[in-house]
């Protein structure tokens, strides 16, 4: 590697089984004196990281780890304060000359809380390199055996569909629709896809030895729908134009 001090690095971890990291990513982290990861923190529910499993499992040494502690909470502010406060050790790590990582899972680019720590290091004129990784809805693909997408499909990304009128609509105007941070749609999902039938792809924990995947809407009914699941619809064949 060349020298790769003084500069931040963005790591993707990948969705989840720590052999999706690309070789990049790993030489990046195995480098790295300090390594910086998300980490959820409850009063309720305790500290839980999906990253730290990932790290750990990859080999990573627990001195070069250091969580970002981030509430459980809908509240912008609170994530933008957690990433302010990274973004002030950073500042020490690379006056310091450390070589810095900030990881994500999934890709590091694609809804990932790194973004609230770019704007600093932009205003500052830190320089950072950010290194892609597997998104957790291309391993869906992958678990569902199934293309996402051929030809001219359109294909619609959706953390935020906010009623089940609103999902048809997208359907009709789109082949496949990945939904991410489903929250909004857990309580009517189930009911959505008996009545209009789309194709069913979904996956709670994907690459994990959480991992649970179905493409029976009725087993969604009783189910607690967690945070990290996606759920891929497609057109059937015969609604196609
Ligand atoms: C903040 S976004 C992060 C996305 C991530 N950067 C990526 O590239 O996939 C979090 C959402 O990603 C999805 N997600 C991430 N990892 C997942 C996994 N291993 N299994 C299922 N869903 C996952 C869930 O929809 C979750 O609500």
């Amino acid at each position: 590697m060349a020298n790769t001090k003084g500069k931040v690095y963005g790591v993707s971890l990948g969705p989840g089984d720590p052999e999706l990291i690309t070789i990049k990513a790993l030489k990046t982290l195995q480098h790295s004196d300090k390594i910086y990861y998300p980490a959820s923190v409850s009063e309720k529910k305790g500290n839980s990281s999906f990253s730290l499993p990932i790290l750990r499992e990859l080999g990573l040494n627990d001195l070069q780890l250091h969580p970002i502690p981030l509430k459980m909470s809908y509240d912008r502010s609170e994530a933008e304060g957690a990433y302010y406060a990274l973004f002030e050790k950073i500042q020490e790590d690379i006056n310091q000359d450390l070589h810095v990582s900030v990881v994500s899972e999934g890709d590091i680019s694609f809804f990932s809380t790194f973004a609230y720590l770019l704007k600093h290091l932009k205003a500052n004129a830190i320089s950072y390199e950010m290194i892609p990784g597997v998104p957790a809805f291309i391993l869906a693909g992958a678990k569902s055996k199934l293309p996402i997408c051929t030809l001219s499909d359109k294909v619609l990304v959706d953390p935020n569909v906010d009623s089940p009128e609103d999902l048809l609509k997208r359907l009709q105007e789109n082949d496949t629709i990945v939904l991410m941070k489903v929250s909004k749609v857990k309580d009517w999902i189930a009911d959505f896809i008996l009545e209009h039938q789309p194709e069913l792809f979904y996956g709670e924990y994907l690459g994990t030895d959480k991992e649970f995947i179905t493409d029976d809407a009725e087993v969604l009914r009783d189910r607690r729908i967690p945070y990290f699941t996606i759920i891929i619809l497609k057109k059937l064949k015969k609604d196609k134009g």
